[in-house]
């Protein structure tokens, strides 16, 4: 592998099991887009019968429109009065996060690929499949939320929570995702599937960045140059700490968590 290695096929990310950071000190949680948070809407609470994340207000969604929620990643859109789809807010043409919804499409201002509103198809543009399907409800108190119809809490009981004392305690370890011999020195690799990127800036020194560029969410493209690269609009990252060394991206790439163990790197 070298300086170039080609950005490998994207899927849905990898669950994590064990949580523990084999990184310097700069190492931080990976979370990609199908990873699950904690309600982080101000102020808001899951309405005590939600099974999923908070996203807003079914009634902030315009009908034959939609709204993008760019932090989780999901647009959620309302066809036709009190029908609620939710997408995959990243665009398959390149990875970009559409930027909004209007005129009867979801928009992706990258390349200017657009989506159906109804079933997330490709109406025009680049984008080589529709957007993907993720499943959304709305609450008894009119929430948007991620996930199925919460539960019918109308009918509790009284009885205690089922025993949990026989939880499986012997996860097996997560399969490697690179020996670090793979991982060019002074250079590194673009993990598309996982949305990372794993450097090696001095030969031992792994490092691992979020592969989502930090203009307008495109997935980097390479590794070279001694440079992490965006080709959507040629942002460039250190390899060293994911800083910003030219392109419109405002921000550095997000650090990531991996575990290096025996010369193996795996994903906790
Ligand atoms: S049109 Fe969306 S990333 Fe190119
Ligand atoms: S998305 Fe614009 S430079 Fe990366």
């Amino acid at each position: 592998m070298n300086d170039n290695s080609p950005v490998l096929p994207r899927r849905t990310a990898v669950a994590g099991t064990v949580a523990v950071c084999g990184l310097a000190s700069a190492c931080a949680r990976y979370g990609g887009p199908n990873t699950p948070q904690p309600d982080t809407i101000a102020g808001e609470d899951t309405g005590g019968g939600a099974t999923g994340d908070v996203l807003g207000l079914a009634s902030d969604v315009p009908v034959g429109g939609g709204t993008v929620f760019r932090d989780r990643e999901i647009v959620v859109t309302q066809p036709s009065e009190g029908v609620f789809r939710g997408f995959s807010a990243l665009c398959t043409h390149q990875g970009c996060v559409v930027t909004g919804v209007a005129d009867g499409t979801i928009n992706c201002d990258c390349h200017n690929s657009k989506f159906g509103v109804g079933d997330g198809a490709v109406l025009a543009g680049p984008a080589p499949e529709p957007l993907a399907a993720q499943q959304v409800s709305v609450t008894a108190d009119g929430k948007l939320v991620t996930g199925g119809a919460p539960p019918d809490t109308t009918a509790q009981t009284t009885e205690p929570p089922a025993e949990t004392t026989e939880q499986t305690t012997t996860e097996p370890a997560p399969p490697p995702l690179a020996s670090t011999s793979d991982i060019p020195v002074g250079g590194g690799t673009v993990f598309a599937d996982q949305e990372i990127v794993i450097t090696q800036p001095t030969r031992g020194d792994i490092r691992c960045f979020s592969a989502v560029c930090t203009h307008q969410g495109c997935l980097v493209s390479t590794v070279a140059g001694g440079t992490i690269n965006c080709d959507c609009h040629g942002s460039k990252f250190a390899i060293a700490d994911g800083s910003v060394t030219a392109g419109p991206a405002p921000e550095p790439l997000g650090e990531r968590e991996i575990l290096v163990e025996d010369g193996r790197i795996s994903l906790p």
